[in-house]
């Protein structure tokens, strides 16, 4: 971090302004004065759209965290910042992830670069905000394409991006029905039930699928096969013909 300097000069300069209209972040990042201002930041990085769904994920981040025993103010910062990178056009984010020297699978740069706002957000917010912490930066970045080992915040942020109340496409059906779960199942069981809803939203929208989520899903199975109703053992299924 940047240190005032004490000399009476006139050094007052821009990175000083910066870090004197940040100090909450610094000094509680997980507060309500710390939610506002990087609401303010983020109001300057994306338009008003994607402002209105990032404040409702928080939101909704913050209330599923009540409802499953985590940290409602880590949940809500979690939420306002998830999409910090999302006002990036592909080719922009594009060499964020490799000014980052962020790590993902070649193909996501190349042909899913609309996956890599939430590894260059985490890894970005990282470099800036290191305070913010490690279980934080991994929600960010594993919003976009989830994980089979997810942590309860990841799940939170996972799911709230989903169910807020602004998502009003795709079927709604199946968002109607993730949300009137909240609170009736496991956040992990929950997180199961949001994986599938994306996976069967692109298979049905025709896109094309990243190879890590076919094999999440595969891990996910494991726990969750029973849910899905299949009533057999999953991996004593014969093959199709
Ligand atoms: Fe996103
Ligand atoms: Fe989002």
């Amino acid at each position: 971090m940047k240190r005032a300097c004490n000399r009476s000069c006139n050094c007052y300069n821009k990175d000083m302004a910066e870090n004197s209209s940040i100090s909450p972040v610094i000094s509680d990042p997980f507060s309500k004065d710390s939610y506002q201002v990087f609401k303010e930041l983020l109001s300057q990085r994306v338009g008003a759209k994607r402002l209105a769904h990032s404040i409702n994920v928080a939101k909704v981040a913050r209330r599923l965290a009540k409802a499953y025993g985590a940290d409602p103010d880590k949940a809500r910062i979690a939420g306002i910042l998830h999409d910090w990178d999302k006002g990036l056009s592909n080719e922009e984010v594009r060499d964020r992830a490799l000014e980052l020297g962020v790590q993902v699978d070649p193909m996501v740069i190349t042909d899913m670069p609309w996956l890599l706002h939430g590894p260059t957000a985490a890894a970005a917010l990282a470099r800036e905000y290191p305070h913010l912490g490690a279980d934080v930066f991994q929600a960010i970045s594993r919003h976009t394409s989830g994980a089979a080992d997810m942590s309860p915040l990841d799940c939170i942020i996972y799911i709230a991006d989903i169910i807020e109340p602004n998502r009003t496409f795709g079927d709604m059906e199946g968002i109607e029905r993730l949300r009137s779960l909240v609170g009736e199942v496991p956040l992990e069981e929950l997180y199961f039930h949001a994986f599938k809803y994306t996976l069967e939203f692109l298979i049905s929208t025709d896109r094309v699928l990243y190879p890590a989520t076919i094999e999440t899903w595969n891990i996910l199975m494991r726990t969750y096969g029973h849910i899905a109703k299949l009533n057999i053992d999953i991996w004593d299924v014969p093959a199709l013909d």
